[in-house]
């Protein structure tokens, strides 16, 4: 049988980052199903030529229905800033495991295996033959400086769950994503809110243009795991990526509002939001990204959006 994927099942597709992901791979041709929990909410965000199916990652019976037919999946999945420590349901660590179980039960099915409970299996007998799914760059700076956040622990294990898994996969480390400036909390009405000093330029990327390199990556499918780090051509600190963005925004003047650390850090000991907000911002700030791996860019694609454009089109 040929080893092409056509069909791409993507939990996570209505957040910030999956839509982007879900428009490009439909603009490549990909036949793709999102499994969303509000179907309405889900038809205003993504294409029409998208398959809904509704269901929640919580239970395993969805994710199957979901994946009938997939030949591949896409997993765009965080732990949000609402979430605790201790929740016992966190969509980026239980809902990847869930996946991987009936992912792996699916394929035990087609493998002629008794295992198949609650699978519901490819009536095309064909196997999901690949996990695909976003991480971060910046989780690397867990152990850094001391660094220690529950957050990138799960990034971490997260990543361990799918090294381990019984299908070849694809994890991405994306830089910070362009979307990030204006869907990602930092603009305000009309300020930007910077937190405490960045020091590290990081090499912002579009997520239209993440959306074409995972489109890519897909035609490069084989048997083995593929592990991509994902960077735009320019190299910004939050501070110049904000100046930048301002001169080229249109819908009014924008003014910077620069939030002190130590303020942050005293708030967040009251409020897990801000608590949330203090950890990444202290990463993004200090994380020393490498320059980016030209060789990825040959393979996935060279990514065009600039952020002067970027802020521009909005
Ligand atoms: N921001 C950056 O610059 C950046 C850079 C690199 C990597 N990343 C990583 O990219 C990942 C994705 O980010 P994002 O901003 O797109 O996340 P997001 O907006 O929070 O999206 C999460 C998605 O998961 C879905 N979901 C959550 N719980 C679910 C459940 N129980 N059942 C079914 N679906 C569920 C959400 O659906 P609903 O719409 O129903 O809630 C949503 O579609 C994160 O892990 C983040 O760390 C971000």
């Amino acid at each position: 049988m040929e080893d092409i994927i056509r069909k791409i099942t993507v939990f996570g597709a209505t957040g910030m980052l999956g839509r982007p992901v879900v428009r490009e791979l439909v603009n490549d041709g990909y036949d793709v199903t999102a499994m969303v929990r509000d179907t309405g909410r889900a038809a205003s965000k993504l294409p029409e030529k998208v398959t809904l199916k509704v269901g929640d990652l919580v239970n395993k019976e969805d994710i199957a229905a979901a994946l009938e037919g997939a030949d591949a999946v896409y997993l765009n999945l965080s732990t949000r800033p609402d979430v605790k420590k201790h929740d016992t349901f966190i969509a980026e660590r239980d809902g990847l495991e869930n996946v991987l179980e009936v992912v792996g039960k699916i394929n035990r099915k087609d493998d002629g295996s008794s295992n198949t409970e609650n699978a519901g299996g490819n009536a095309d007998g064909r196997k999901i033959r690949r996990v695909a799914a976003i991480s971060s760059l910046v989780q690397r700076y867990q152990g850094s400086n001391g660094f220690n956040w529950w957050v990138f622990e799960i990034k971490r294990w997260a990543e361990k769950m799918l090294m381990e898994a019984s299908v070849p996969v694809t994890i991405f480390y994306p830089s910070s994503f362009m979307e990030t400036m204006d869907q990602g909390g930092i603009l305000q009405g009309q300020r930007l809110m910077l937190v405490g000093k960045s020091r590290q330029p990081m090499h912002f990327i579009a997520g239209a243009d993440y959306g074409r390199m995972v489109a890519e990556s897909f035609r490069h499918h084989d048997s083995s795991d593929q592990f991509y780090d994902i960077q735009g051509t320019e190299a910004l600190t939050f501070g110049d990526a904000a100046l930048e963005f301002i001169k080229n925004y249109r819908r009014g003047p924008l003014k910077i509002t620069r939030v002190p650390m130590w303020l942050i850090k005293m708030m967040g000991a009251v409020n897990g939001e801000v608590h949330y907000l203090a950890h990444i911002m202290e990463a993004m700030n200090n994380h020393p990204e490498s320059e980016p791996d030209d060789s990825v860019w040959k393979k996935l694609g060279r990514p065009k959006v600039r952020l002067a454009e970027y802020a521009r089109r909005l």
